[in-house]
């Protein structure tokens, strides 16, 4: 019996996932978004599922489609949208990893009409979205918190900034320099950096691989 019940070790956890890109609105017909497929959020939520986890797994647009009893998908456009649905359900959640590719500008005034080609030259200007990690990392209690990081030099001092800067327990680097990893590929080459300072580099794998990884890496901390 025993055996069995180790076999779900995230059995009553509620773990909380973001994935996907957002999308600012210009105007009623334009956005501006990222090229995020949503495929390893979608994966990690599967892989949470299936070791008995409840998931809530809040997206922005993509084609992804899941359908499991213990994943309930919130879906979003802006990251405004994402942050407010994050935070509904932060303070009941025991872990989160948020992988979404977040919008870091939106523009600053959404046009009321479709803007028309009429200039030569068009500027939108943009202000910061929220961070909704470092935003999750301030208001940490007892969750287990892991972001991602998508770096293309200085890897590992970026990274381990964010990992600071957030209030991390763990954050997943995404090396978008190897080829066949990032954002459209159905792989990725990470490497885990905990707040110890522990370095865990892993060769290219698919995206259902790397997301049993980084569940197992969780299950092993938060059971220690
Ligand atoms: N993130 C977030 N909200 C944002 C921006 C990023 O929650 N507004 C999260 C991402 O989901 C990811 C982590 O922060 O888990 C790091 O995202 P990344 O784009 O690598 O880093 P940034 O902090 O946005 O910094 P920069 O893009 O300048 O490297
Ligand atoms: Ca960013």
């Amino acid at each position: 019996e025993k055996d069995i019940l180790n076999k779900l070790p995230l059995r009553g956890k509620k773990v909380l996932i973001t994935a996907g890109p957002t999308y600012e609105a210009i105007d009623p017909v334009r956005f501006i978004g990222n090229h995020s497929s949503g495929k390893m959020g979608f994966e990690i939520a599967k892989a949470a599922a299936n070791l008995g986890a409840n998931v809530v797994l809040v997206s922005g647009p993509t084609h992804q489609k899941v359908n499991h009893s213990l994943i309930k998908v919130i879906p979003v456009v802006s990251a405004q949208n994402m942050y407010d649905a994050v935070h509904e359900y932060y303070n009941t959640t025991d872990v989160a990893i948020l992988s979404a590719a977040v919008a870091d500008f939106t523009p600053k005034e959404v046009a009321s009409q479709k803007i028309k080609k009429k200039d030569k030259t068009l500027t939108l200007e943009l202000t910061k979205t929220k961070d909704i990690l470092a935003s999750l990392g301030a208001a940490k209690k007892h969750q287990f918190l892991v972001g991602f990081a998508l770096e293309t030099n200085n890897e590992l001092e970026n990274a381990k900034g964010k990992l600071k800067r957030k209030n991390l327990n763990l954050i997943v680097l995404n090396s978008l320099n190897d080829k066949g990893a990032g954002f459209k590929t159905d792989t990725n080459k990470v490497t885990f950096i905990d707040n110890k300072d522990n370095i865990t580099e892993f060769e290219l794998k698919s995206k259902t691989e790397v997301a049993l990884d980084l569940l197992n890496e969780i299950v092993k901390k938060i059971d220690a």
